[in-house]
């Protein structure tokens, strides 16, 4: 993986003495509030609920064992002993005291790692697919590239204060594990006839209150030309995004009022002046970059490994644990495995300090040192030999990371709400904490087979409820905390936003609603058929009246006449 090299370790220490001096003059009272902010923002440090709350990038979500052991630490030290796994690669600590964050910046980078640019409008931490390298199905690795972005944009001086904050996201193939529709900016990984990489170009994606999926611009960027293009396109938003309200200053504004193909027009127009120009990428630059994520020290195995075989045969739990937690590995005869941080009662992406630690003692026992972050809010080892699985199974069950729900309903993805954020309409941990206890049998989470549930507490839209099959949206209805019900979205490919399907209902409410849809799609399915193909077949008018336990015709009329 990555190592820092010189310079970014003097940029990183020169940001740590930089905000260790800027934290001294705000407790000192030499600084406002006003002047602070926008120098702790630019440091992840917000003011929460409860709490300052500092997010932790994780770029393109890799991680080293000592790096989680780090993060361990400053949790134990810090913090209250756990961390939150975001959706895009962060880890956020909600108990950080402002006197100390320089110091956990310090013990940060001296594990090459920080939090600059994990909030305000600026580019924040670029993703990837969690199994880039490693995915039989990607075109390409697109790490080195997500690396050589993540170099110019860190501390990009004409970038600092764009209109909003800017996310962009880096997938290895067609099937978009790294969801780029729902970024600012996302490059899908291609080989052009001859062989050479580029990138299929997505442009205004975005969630929040008005979600809407990126644009092509771009069918093939030569993957040499990754940032002159990056350039322009970032150049034309700095310069054409609107700053007069904050509802309409990211991208995806932009891109809707100038219509995707004059906005591409303007950005090829800029792009004219710096194509070849000095950001070119050199194969020489290319090559060191790509020299980092050079292939582990794979051994030579069979695809088959008979003891892994008979274990999965014999012993059912780790068969279950196998169907959803273990995903195909490009190198015959290893896995990918999902530690999954979804425990019933926990919040989604909860990790205590011993959680951490455990996870990365597996990683060493049984992989090459080396974890994903998924957005899926679990952790990933991404190399683990198929004759280790029945160990590591074992293994991860002691720690409670062996929760056998990867990609199914109880694999819940949920924004922390309004336990913990100002911002929230209605606390979503509790409802997850229902749905799970509702859908805790692993037999019907098998039958019921891959389904994606989001949860977010407003229409912010951090719990991407707008691309989960099942979204819930906590609404404030007059004072109390109530929930909409969407239907049908999907961030991967082919991406779709959901579609709400009718009157918000109440917390205790929710997990009945869920049980009606369910039980529709389990009735009305073929087999194999996924939730998203089935809900086009049969409409969405059908789980409508479902979910409402109605007559579909009555439910029609009634909401005719509430709409007129
Ligand atoms: C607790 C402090 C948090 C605050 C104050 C916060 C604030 C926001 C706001 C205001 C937006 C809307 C941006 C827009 O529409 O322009 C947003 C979007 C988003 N947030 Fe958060 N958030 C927080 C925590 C989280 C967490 C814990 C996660 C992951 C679990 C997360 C992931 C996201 C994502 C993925 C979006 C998506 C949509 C987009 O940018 O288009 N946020 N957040
Ligand atoms: S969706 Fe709303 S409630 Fe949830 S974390 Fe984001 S801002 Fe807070």
């Amino acid at each position: 993986m990555y190592a820092y090299n010189d310079i970014d370790r003097r940029i990183v220490a020169e940001r740590v003495t930089q905000f260790r001096d800027q934290t001294r003059r705000y407790l000192a009272g030499e600084l406002t509030e006003d002047q602070f902010r926008p120098l702790r923002l630019q440091n992840g440090l917000y003011y929460e609920k409860h709490n300052p709350l500092l997010r932790i990038a994780i770029p393109y979500g890799q991680l080293s064992s000592k790096q989680l052991r780090t993060l361990a630490r400053i949790t134990r030290i810090y913090d209250r002993g756990y961390g939150h796994f975001t959706t895009r690669h962060n880890l956020q600590l909600n108990w950080v005291r402002v006197d100390r964050v320089p110091e956990i910046l310090a013990e940060l980078a001296e594990v090459d790692m920080h939090s600059i640019q994990s909030c305000g409008n600026c580019i924040r931490v670029v993703t990837a697919d969690p199994l880039a390298g490693v995915s039989p199905s990607e075109i390409a690795d697109p790490r080195p590239w997500a690396e050589l972005f993540r170099q110019w944009a860190t501390l990009h001086p004409e970038f600092a204060t764009l209109p909003r904050k800017f996310k962009v996201a880096f997938s290895g193939g067609p099937d978009d594990a790294a969801s780029t529709r729902i970024h600012d900016l996302g490059f899908e990984m291609l080989k052009d006839t001859a062989g050479n990489p580029g990138f299929r170009v997505w442009a205004g994606g975005g969630l929040g209150r008005t979600p809407i999926l990126g644009r092509m611009v771009r069918d093939f960027l030569p993957a040499a030309e990754l940032l002159n293009y990056s350039e322009a396109l970032l150049r034309v938003y700095n310069l054409q995004g609107r700053r007069d309200n904050l509802y309409k200053s990211r991208l995806k504004v932009l891109v809707q009022s100038l219509g995707a193909e004059e906005f591409s027009r303007r950005v090829e127009a800029e792009w004219t002046h710096l194509r070849g120009g000095p950001l070119t990428l050199t194969p020489e630059r290319i090559a060191a970059v790509m020299a980092h994520f050079a292939a582990p020290a794979y051994e030579n195995l069979p695809h088959c490994d008979a003891r892994f075989e008979l274990a999965r045969r014999s012993d059912k739990g780790f068969a279950a644990w196998v169907a959803s937690n273990v995903h195909a590995h490009r190198v015959p005869g290893y896995a990918a495995v999902t530690l999954s941080l979804k425990r019933p009662g926990k919040a989604p992406g909860d990790a205590s300090a011993q959680t951490m630690e455990a996870a990365a003692d597996l990683a060493e026992r049984f992989g090459f040192g080396e974890l994903r972050t998924s957005q899926t809010q679990n952790l990933i080892l991404p190399d683990v030999k198929k004759s280790d699985l029945y160990n590591l199974w074992q293994e991860a069950k002691k720690f409670g990371l062996a929760t056998a729900t990867v990609g199914l309903l109880a694999d819940v993805v949920a924004c922390p709400g309004g336990d913990y954020c100002s911002l929230a309409y209605a606390r979503t941990l509790p409802v997850v904490a229902e749905i799970q206890a509702r859908f805790s049998s692993q037999t019907e989470l098998a039958d019921i087979g891959p389904l994606r549930l989001n949860i977010s507490g407003c229409v912010n839209a951090c719990g991407h409820h707008h691309v989960g099959d099942i979204g819930i949206l906590g609404i404030n209805k007059a004072g109390e905390e109530h929930y909409q019900i969407i239907l049908g979205g999907r961030s991967t490919a082919p991406a779709a936003i959901g579609k709400v399907i009718g009157p918000s209902v109440s917390a205790a409410e929710v997990p009945e609603v869920v049980a009606r849809i369910v039980a529709h799609y389990r009735a009305c399915r073929y087999p194999k058929e996924n939730f998203s193909d089935t809900l086009r077949r049969i409409g969405i008018s059908s789980f409508m009246s479902a979910a409402y336990a109605i007559e579909e015709q009555t439910f029609d009329n009634e909401r005719e006449v509430a709409n007129g």
